[in-house]
């Protein structure tokens, strides 16, 4: 049995929460990089005695479009399945039941779902520095609850049909402290950053925050004002700290 995380980690924190988990599985488990854009996803091999792990963040309550899509190039082949939804302590609403029914119309055999928080990639102030020791403590204790386990998972929440996806627009823009180095344009998830002037196309743009996180120069930057007043939008929904929650 291989242990196989295909995972959509812009910032790091879902790829944090889902390596607490496949670790336990597997001292060495494979990757699939969902967000890697060169990548043909339809030539991965999974085969039914694997044992997967398709993590994603919620944007906006949603799996992120571009995720959703590129999961739908690989074929489960009845593969166990764990899915895993990570979200910065605000809410994750339907996230889950979309990953849910692309998992299942992949051929994956869904067996069990967390919702783990992790630091918000837009506004680090909530969920500051999670997954911590309690979380780790947590995701741990729920992988091998999910090892020991046979069947289909029961019941995740969220609603069908989902509510609309909306993007976050902020577009990250380069400052002069910017060296032209590229590392942005080159690790965008959907290449929407020009490689010559390293301006992002709004339109292409998913407000991931990954070339500011990647920027050797901290270049990049997003509109300040419009970050506050999405902070003082959900101040209240952040308050108070979410615990991780597994559904088998
Ligand atoms: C565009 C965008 C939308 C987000 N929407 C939500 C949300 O609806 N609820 C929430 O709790 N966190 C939200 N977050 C926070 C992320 O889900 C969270 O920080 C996650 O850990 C990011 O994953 P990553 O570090 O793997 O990129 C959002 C982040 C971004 C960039």
């Amino acid at each position: 049995m291989n242990v196989v995380e295909i995972v959509f980690s812009p910032t790091g924190g879902t790829e944090k929460v889902a390596h607490i988990i496949g670790k336990q599985w597997s001292e060495k488990p494979a990757i699939i990089d969902l967000s890697d854009a060169k990548a043909d996803f339809s030539k991965c091999k999974i085969t039914e005695q694997d044992m997967v792990l398709v993590a994603m963040p919620s944007f906006g309550g949603r799996a992120p479009a571009v995720a959703i899509s590129r999961l739908k190039q690989i074929a489960g082949n009845g593969a166990k399945c764990t899915l895993v939804c990570v979200y910065g302590n605000r809410a994750y609403e339907d996230t889950l039941v979309e990953m849910e029914d692309t998992a299942k119309e992949c051929g994956f055999q869904v067996v069990a779902a967390i919702a783990a928080v992790a630091e918000h990639s837009i506004m680090p102030q909530y969920a500051a520095g999670r997954p911590d020791a309690t979380d780790q403590k947590q995701l741990t204790d729920y992988a091998n609850q999910i090892a020991d386990k046979a069947g289909i998972v029961s019941a995740i929440p969220g609603n069908r049909p989902y509510k609309k996806a909306g993007g976050a627009g902020l577009v990250p823009k380069p400052d002069k402290s910017c060296v032209k180095c590229g590392a942005c344009a080159e690790t965008c998830p959907v290449h929407a950053i020009d490689p010559v002037n390293f301006t992002a196309d709004s339109k292409a743009c998913i407000s991931c925050m990954r070339c500011m996180k990647q920027c050797p120069k901290n270049a990049r930057k997003v509109n300040g004002m419009m970050v506050s007043v999405a902070a003082l939008a959900i101040k209240k929904a952040c308050s108070v700290r979410k615990e991780n929650e597994l559904f088998l």
